[in-house]
């Protein structure tokens, strides 16, 4: 019997309908079109205006779409992940939830929680329920709201981040297409840099906190920034060079859509083509946990069977790494 391994059968994706522009953030702190399109890449970014809904909304609303365009019967999904930042709440499991409201009732399922990375190291957990053989259909989820926990008096973060979802489907393989390769890592050193404060076990919440608006994100952009460069090219390179992929080997780069900078210098040190570099950054911001799906599902046209992809994220922890997959289908 030939090896299992993990492909992508299936994408899909959501986004909230309100589009805050470069032009509306002008008139809510000080920046400009031009700071945050030269430093940044983004133009404008959708945000989930509904108070009372959180990120199980756009997680169920991106796996019906998955659901829908692949006339998948939810009761054969076996487990659901949801990688996220941002669950609706701290205990209660927002996969759990998006799992029952969207009929897998035969699924068990759970939050992945890594920042940036949620859904490349998702990505690894879900392939390997697969390859183990236990598992057929595995629903991975990336979704962030991450409206709920920016603070739009700050010029530093609100300018970056946006809400949104992606879903793929996990499900073996025998003709050797799907993750073939995986390059995961995380240091502690990142721990300063990139996090919230409050509404944790170390800082529980209470009014002092949020006065002290402790339960937003707070980012040292330029430090980030750094190890962001440094260690996503180094890991995308080494992912190539373990595998012995030559830049004309690689089809396209799916990278994190946290700044298009970041982006430009991993397919630099790959030595990739412009065309080979998806990117939607401009319309979406940093969606978090779903920019790696959001760009399946905006490409999918694009990706044909058997095309040599190359994965790479990096956040907050920090947690990175790079993912070498060969695409299953045509769309
Ligand atoms: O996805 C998870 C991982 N996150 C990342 O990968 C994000 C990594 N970091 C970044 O993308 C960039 O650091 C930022 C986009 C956040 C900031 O860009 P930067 O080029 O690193 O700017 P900076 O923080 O070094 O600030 C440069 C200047 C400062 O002014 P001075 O001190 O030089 O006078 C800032 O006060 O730009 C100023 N500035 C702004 N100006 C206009 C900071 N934010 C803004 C703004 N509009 N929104």
């Amino acid at each position: 019997m030939s090896k299992i391994s993990a492909a992508i059968t299936a994408v899909g994706s959501y986004v909230p309908d309100f589009v805050l522009t470069n032009k509306l953030l002008e008139t809510m702190v000080d920046t400009n079109d031009e700071w945050i399109t030269s430093r940044t890449g983004i133009k404008e970014r959708r945000i989930l205006k509904d108070k009372d809904k959180g990120t199980s909304f756009m997680a169920i609303e991106a796996a019906k779409n998955l659901i829908a365009k692949r006339n998948l019967n939810p009761e054969e999904i076996d487990m659901v992940i949801v990688a996220t930042a941002t669950p609706d709440m701290p205990v209660a499991s927002t996969a759990v939830y998006t799992a029952s409201q969207i009929g897998a009732v035969n699924a068990f399922a759970y939050d992945l929680v890594a920042a940036c990375s949620s859904f490349l190291y998702g990505m690894s957990t879900a392939a390997k329920y697969v390859e183990s053989g236990r598992y057929k259909k595995v629903l991975l989820i990336g979704a962030d709201k991450m409206s709920s926990i920016i603070d739009y008096t700050d010029r530093a973060t609100c300018i970056i981040f946006g809400d949104g979802a992606g879903a793929v489907l996990f499900e073996p393989n025998e003709d050797g297409l799907g993750v073939q390769d995986e390059y995961l890592r995380s240091d502690g050193v990142g721990r300063e840099f990139l996090k919230i404060d409050a509404g944790g076990s170390l800082l529980p919440s209470s009014h002092d906190t949020v006065d002290k608006n402790q339960h937003f994100v707070f980012q040292d952009g330029r430090t980030v920034f750094k190890f962001a460069v440094s260690n996503m090219a180094d890991v995308s390179e080494k992912i190539m060079e373990r595998n012995k992929l030559s830049h004309d080997d690689v089809d396209f780069l799916i990278a994190h859509q946290a700044n298009k900078r970041i982006i430009d210098a991993t397919a630099n040190r790959m030595g990739l083509d412009q065309a080979k570099v998806l990117m939607n950054i401009e319309r979406y911001g940093n969606t978090t946990s779903a920019t790696l799906p959001l760009l399946m599902s905006d490409y999918e046209n694009q990706l044909k069977k058997g095309d040599n992809i190359v994965f790479a994220a990096f956040g907050g922890g920090f947690t990175w790494g790079s993912i070498y997959l060969k695409w299953a289908y045509n769309s």
